[in-house]
């Protein structure tokens, strides 16, 4: 829990950060946002994601984020917090709208804008630590989310139900499967390596084009990997070499078994390994 948090324009203490109960995301999860990660106090891959945020705006029609602002407000919070490691949370709403009503507000709503801060306690650095280089297990579950998920949008609940159902079942993650195809997870973009190559689903309105999706792409080439953009069959992950997901929190992450059957060997990989070290090169450079 952060101590200071950016609201609508001020620097507030956490406890008097304050939201009016019709808020818009409140009542409809009219709103956007995006996570980024702060390694040794510096926020990683800050304008891509600002970036993005700009974008899902643009597409929802809500007010463009003062980009500009965002920059300089993470760079407050990072130093009043005394941030480190950890993570900055930006959310974006249509504003209050009173009486709730489906439509947007007729004049002119100020946007509700949110900025927060959490630090990754080292127990939890460890433990994401473990994971990537132990592996982690996955489930797949049915689609059911809008055909918008290129938007971050905060309207996440088969996302929020997906996820739950991976850990009732001692997951880490829950992979969505659309017409045959495995897509992405509920928070996180999937790799296989299908016959030595990279495969990933391409980034359309089906998924969201995560930033360590694109960074990995990048590394993965210059790496000298053959990288396609197409979709993971479901039936071709029992033949997959490897497979693992990314996001801005989990970084490159092996999954080593999805449904209880074996990914491969069962180990981490090395293109797995690779692509990790390129990332984390990255995060340190
Ligand atoms: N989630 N796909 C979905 C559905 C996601 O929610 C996320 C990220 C990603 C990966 O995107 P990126 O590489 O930009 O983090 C893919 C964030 C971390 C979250 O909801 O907390």
């Amino acid at each position: 829990m952060s101590s200071t948090v950016y609201l609508n324009g001020e620097y507030v203490p956490y406890a008097e950060a304050k939201i009016p109960v019709e808020d818009r995301a409140f009542l409809f999860a009219d709103g956007i946002y995006e996570v980024v990660r702060v390694y040794g106090g510096r926020p990683f891959d800050l304008e891509p994601h600002l970036e993005r945020l700009a974008r899902s705006a643009r597409e929802l029609r809500l007010p463009a984020p003062d980009t500009g602002e965002l920059i300089r407000v993470t760079h407050e919070l990072i130093q009043r917090n005394g941030l480190g490691e950890g993570t900055v949370y930006y959310q974006v709403t249509r504003g209050v709208h009173a009486p709730r009503a489906h439509a947007f507000p007729a004049g002119a709503v100020e946007p509700t804008v949110l900025v927060l801060t959490h630090a990754l306690p080292p127990e939890a650095l460890a433990e994401n630590e473990r994971r990537r280089h132990e592996g982690v297990t996955g489930i797949t579950v049915p689609e059911q989310r809008w055909a918008r998920c290129d938007i971050k949008s905060v309207s996440l609940l088969p996302n929020v139900l997906a996820k739950q159902q991976a850990a009732e079942q001692g997951a880490y993650e829950a992979l969505f499967v659309r017409d045959g195809f495995v897509i992405e997870g509920s928070s996180s973009n999937l790799f296989a390596v299908i016959d030595g190559a990279i495969v990933t689903y391409p980034a359309c309105n089906n998924i969201l084009n995560g930033i360590a999706r694109q960074r990995v792409i990048r590394d993965a080439r210059k790496l000298g990997y053959t990288v396609r953009e197409q979709g993971i069959p479901l039936e071709a992950l029992t033949r997959c070499q490897e497979l693992f997901v990314t996001s801005t929190t989990a970084e490159v992450m092996p999954l080593v078994a999805v449904d209880g059957r074996a990914i491969g060997d069962g180990k981490v990989g090395p293109v797995v390994r690779a692509l990790q070290e390129a990332y984390r090169a990255a995060t340190r450079a």
